[in-house]
């Protein structure tokens, strides 16, 4: 229905205007427009008119404000893709094996031919590579021992106070003494399934799940319990609770923001529902939150870590999706097998490379990873709304896609 508004208001005007270099893509989905004030200026308007025609637009559904950024051309289609069903996982406990998908997927990585949709990995334009070679020339030049030398096994201890300096973010309050570090969080993923599990073991993992966590699981001898998985709201707790009577589930394994490959994002009062519930089972609950940090919305959302009050939730994240995936630097927080932990990372790699810890901790202490991470959140989200329109205009009807909120994982 069109509905016709007197042509004196001059708001309409501009916001007519401004819709029409949409229509016309010369604003393109994910651009920023003016600030209201440069809008009153250049225009010669008042600034509540500029106001008025920014929320003329927003109500339109053809902008949005995004928190201390301004307005931004808003993905809206015409035709909606509908989000895809949840995934009906086999009722059982079954044994790991994907060798042959992932190997039929590393050998198409390289190929010149493939636009690659299936590793997630930032792209380098997106990464502060220039700050970041300074923290490292500066770590290289004033560490009394070139950083040579091996690092603490638990890590840097610079970097550990930062890395619970972030917690705070998600409504932690880590003290250094709590954080251990790990190479990326694949190792992390594999310590703290050695520390809780032996083979035979079943461990529940949201299904699909991303293809690192078989791997590890198989190479342990575990067996998995896919647990349906909700494409908005993430892993099935009523499924979960039924699943632990029947199957003598171990642990739990979760990636409850963003996960990949669906992008889900369990909201946080059912992240502590999670909890609460593992708790009273006394299961622990291993929590990969790599793409936590990677938050479209207002407020990074918290993580299950926030709920645990028995020790029994096993942290991890890393630096490898929002800063540097080549320096291998991931953290974890092991509640209560803290200790075993650090047993198992002193038995398999003796500590984390010394350079990597000591530039990332001179990074983050200069507040250059707050700064950068807001870019970073921007561009991902332009990036993810440009791909909806991308696969809105040339796949075939009928497909279905998830919305994510966050990260870099959504599934058609
Ligand atoms: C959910 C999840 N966990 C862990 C990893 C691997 O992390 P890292 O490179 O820090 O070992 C990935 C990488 O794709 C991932 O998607």
């Amino acid at each position: 229905m069109k509905i016709n508004l007197k042509p004196d208001h001059k708001y309409i005007e501009v916001a007519e205007r401004i819709e029409k270099l949409i229509e016309r893509r010369a604003l393109k989905v994910g651009d920023k427009l003016l600030s209201v004030r440069s809008l009153s200026r250049e225009q010669g308007i008042s600034l509540s008119t500029s106001f008025q025609a920014y929320y003329h637009l927003e109500s339109k559904g053809l902008i949005e404000a995004r928190p201390q950024s301004g307005y931004y051309v808003k993905f809206s289609p015409r035709d909606t893709f509908e989000i895809p069903a949840s995934s009906e996982p086999a009722e059982e406990a079954l044994p790991v094996s994907v060798d042959e998908m992932i190997s039929s997927v590393y050998n198409d990585l390289r190929s010149p031919k493939l636009l690659s949709f299936s590793l997630s990995a930032p792209d380098v334009s997106l990464l502060p590579s220039a700050k970041l070679n300074k923290s490292v020339l500066h770590s290289l030049r004033h560490s009394p021992d070139h950083c040579l030398s091996y690092e603490h096994v638990q890590g840097n201890e610079l970097l550990r106070k930062q890395i619970a300096k972030l917690s705070f973010n998600w409504g932690g309050s880590l003290s250094e003494d709590d954080v251990v570090i790990t190479a990326g969080c694949m190792e992390a993923l594999s310590f703290f399934l050695k520390a809780i599990t032996k083979p035979g073991d079943a461990v529940a993992n949201e299904s699909p799940t991303f293809y690192g966590i078989f791997r590890v699981m198989q190479s342990l001898g575990l067996k998995v319990v896919e647990v349906p998985t909700d494409l908005v709201t993430g892993v099935d707790i009523n499924y979960l609770e039924q699943a632990i009577e029947r199957f003598d589930i171990k642990a739990c394994l979760f990636v409850c923001n963003f996960n990949n490959p669906i992008g889900s994002c369990v909201p946080d009062e059912k992240k502590k529902q999670l909890v609460d519930l593992l708790a009273k089972k006394e299961i622990p609950l291993i929590e990969d939150d790599i793409y936590g940090d990677l938050y479209f919305g207002k407020t990074r959302p918290r993580t299950c870590k926030t709920y645990d009050k028995k020790g029994l939730v096993l942290h991890c994240g890393s630096f490898s999706k929002s800063l540097a995936p080549g320096h291998r630097i991931g953290w974890t927080a092991p509640g209560r097998f803290k200790d075993t932990v650090i047993q198992l990372k002193r038995m398999h790699n003796v500590s984390t490379n010394t350079l990597a810890q000591v530039s990332i901790a001179h990074f983050l202490q200069n507040g250059r990873y707050d700064f950068h991470l807001r870019r970073l959140r921007k561009d991902l989200h332009t990036q993810c709304l440009r791909y909806f329109q991308a696969i809105t205009e040339f796949f075939p009807k009928g497909i279905r896609i998830t919305r994510p909120q966050g990260g870099f994982c959504f599934m058609d």
